[in-house]
C-alpha cells in the first residue's frame, strides 16, 4: 500500500504537466517579430530601411536595448519568412540570402546576444514556406542542427505546403529534432491553425510538442482583424483555454500596436485582451519610429504583469451584455484581472455599471476586495464590497482593465 502510494507520488512528480519539456516559455514569450509590419519586402534597392535584411534586426536590437524594451521584458528579436536563399547549400543546409544577410545568421545571432537579447528564426514544416522559400520537409534534423549551430533561440514553424494528415508527425519530429540539439530553442508552432479546416486539433498533443501555437488567421493592422481574433477565441475558448499554462500558450498572433490601423482606444483593447488571453507578446511594428503613447502602452508594467502572471491561467470571455464584453483571468495571489470591452462603435463613451456580486468570479469580492484600474489609466478604486457598484466609463472600442484582489475576513480583522 505504502509502496503503491510512493509510486503514485513519484510518477506524479516525474510528469507534473504534459508539456514540451524544454523548460522554456514558463510565461508567455515577449519580443518583436517582423511579419505584420515588414512582410516579405525584399526590395533593398528601393526600400533599404524596411526590407528584410540583417540591418533591420540589428537596428531593432539596438533600439530594444536603448529604449527600455528589453527592460520591460521584450527579449526576442525574431525573423519571419523571406530570409533564406532560394537554394539550400551543397550539404543540404538552409542558407540566408547572401545579398541581404551578407554576414550570415550566426553573426546576427552573436550581435543580438551581445545586446542581451535572443534571436528567433522562421521555417516551415512542409516543402516550402508560405512565401515560397525552401521548406524543412525531409530536413528537420539538418535544419534543427543548423539553427542550433547558428545560436538561434526561437523557431517559428509555419504549416504551408504540407498535407494536413502529416502535420502532427511533422511538428512532433521537429520538436524532437530541436530537443536533440541540446540548445534551448522556444518552439512556436502553427499546427492547429492548419488543422482546424479539417478537424478539431488535439490540444494535448500540441501542448506536449510546442511552446506556443497559432490557432487562427494572421493578424492585420485593423480593428476588424482584432475583433475577429477575439470572437474566434471566445467561441472556441472551451477547447483552447484549458491547454494554456506555463510552458505552452495559445498564440492569437502579433501585437500591431504602434502601426497605422488602430485608434489609441483600440490599441489599449489589444494590449488588455492579449494580457487576459495569456498571449505571447510579439510586437510587429517599427520600434525605430513609434509614437510615445503606443510605446508607453506596450511598456505598461502593470499590463505586462497581468500577461506574465506566474499562475499561467488563460482568461475567458465570461459575459456579453448590451454590447459590453466581460473577460476574466484568474491571477496568482488570490487576484483576478477583469477586462470590459465596449463593442458599440457608434456614439461616445458609455457607462458600465459593475456590480461585483454579479461577476462570474464574484467570490473575489466576498466579502470584500480591493479594485485597481489599470487601463485606460491607472487609478486605485479602493476597497469594495460584494454589492458595491462601480461606474466605469468606456470609450467605443476601448477597454477598462481592472485587477480585483480578494480581502479575507482574517486580514480585515487583523488590520
Ligand atoms: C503565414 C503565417 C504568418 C507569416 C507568413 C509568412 O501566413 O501565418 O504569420 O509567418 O506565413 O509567409
Amino acid at each position: 500500500m505504502i509502496i503503491n502510494l510512493l509510486m503514485a507520488v513519484v510518477s506524479v512528480s516525474v510528469y507534473p504537466v504534459q508539456t514540451l519539456d524544454n523548460g522554456l516559455a514558463l510565461t508567455p514569450t515577449m519580443g518583436w517579430l517582423h511579419w505584420e509590419r515588414f512582410m516579405c519586402n525584399t526590395d533593398c534597392d528601393m526600400d533599404p530601411d524596411n526590407c528584410i535584411r540583417e540591418e533591420l534586426y540589428m537596428q531593432m536590437a539596438d533600439v530594444m536595448v536603448k529604449e527600455g524594451w528589453l527592460e520591460a521584458g521584450y527579449e526576442y528579436v525574431c525573423i519571419d519568412d523571406c530570409w533564406p536563399h532560394h537554394q539550400r547549400d551543397p550539404q543540404g543546409r538552409l542558407q540566408a540570402d547572401p545579398k541581404r544577410f551578407p554576414s550570415g545568421i550566426k553573426k546576427l545571432a552573436d550581435y543580438v546576444h551581445s545586446k542581451g537579447l535572443k534571436l528567433g528564426i522562421y521555417a516551415d514544416v512542409g516543402s516550402k514556406t508560405c512565401a515560397g522559400y525552401p521548406g524543412s520537409l525531409g530536413y528537420y534534423e539538418t535544419d534543427a542542427k543548423t539553427f542550433a549551430e547558428w545560436g538561434v533561440d526561437l523557431l517559428k514553424f509555419d504549416g504551408c505546403y504540407m498535407n494536413w494528415t502529416m502535420l502532427g508527425e511533422g511538428y512532433k519530429n521537429m520538436s524532437r529534432a530541436l530537443n536533440q540539439t541540446g540548445r534551448s530553442i522556444v518552439y512556436s508552432c502553427e499546427w492547429p491553425l492548419y488543422e482546424w479546416a479539417y478537424h478539431e486539433p488535439n490540444y494535448t498533443a500540441i501542448r506536449e510538442t510546442c511552446n506556443h501555437w497559432r490557432n487562427f488567421a494572421d493578424v492585420y493592422d485593423s480593428w476588424s482583424s482584432i475583433k475577429t481574433i477575439l470572437d474566434w477565441t471566445a467561441t472556441n475558448q472551451r477547447f483552447i483555454a484549458p491547454a494554456a499554462g506555463p510552458g505552452g500558450w495559445n498564440d492569437p498572433d502579433m501585437l500591431v500596436i504602434g502601426n497605422f490601423g488602430l485608434s489609441h482606444n483600440q490599441q489599449q483593447s489589444q494590449m488588455a485582451l492579449w494580457a487576459i488571453m495569456a498571449a505571447p507578446l510579439m510586437m510587429s511594428n517599427d520600434l525605430r519610429d513609434i509614437c510615445p503613447k503606443s510605446k508607453e502602452l506596450l511598456q505598461n508594467r502593470r499590463v505586462i504583469a497581468i500577461n506574465q502572471d506566474p499562475l499561467g491561467k488563460q482568461g475567458n470571455r465570461t459575459g456579453v451584455v448590451d454590447q459590453f464584453e466581460m473577460w476574466e483571468r484568474p491571477l496568482s495571489g488570490g487576484r483576478l484581472a477583469l477586462a470590459i470591452l465596449n463593442r458599440q462603435e457608434i456614439g461616445g463613451p458609455r457607462r458600465f455599471p459593475l456590480t461585483l456580486a454579479t461577476l462570474p468570479s464574484y467570490q473575489y469580492c466576498n466579502p470584500m476586495c480591493n479594485v485597481t484600474q489599470i487601463l485606460p489609466m491607472y487609478q486605485e478604486l479602493g476597497v469594495q464590497g460584494l454589492f458595491s457598484k462601480l461606474l466605469l466609463k468606456i470609450n467605443p472600442s476601448g477597454t477598462a482593465l481592472l485587477t480585483v484582489t480578494h480581502i479575507s475576513i482574517n486580514a480585515t480583522i487583523l488590520s
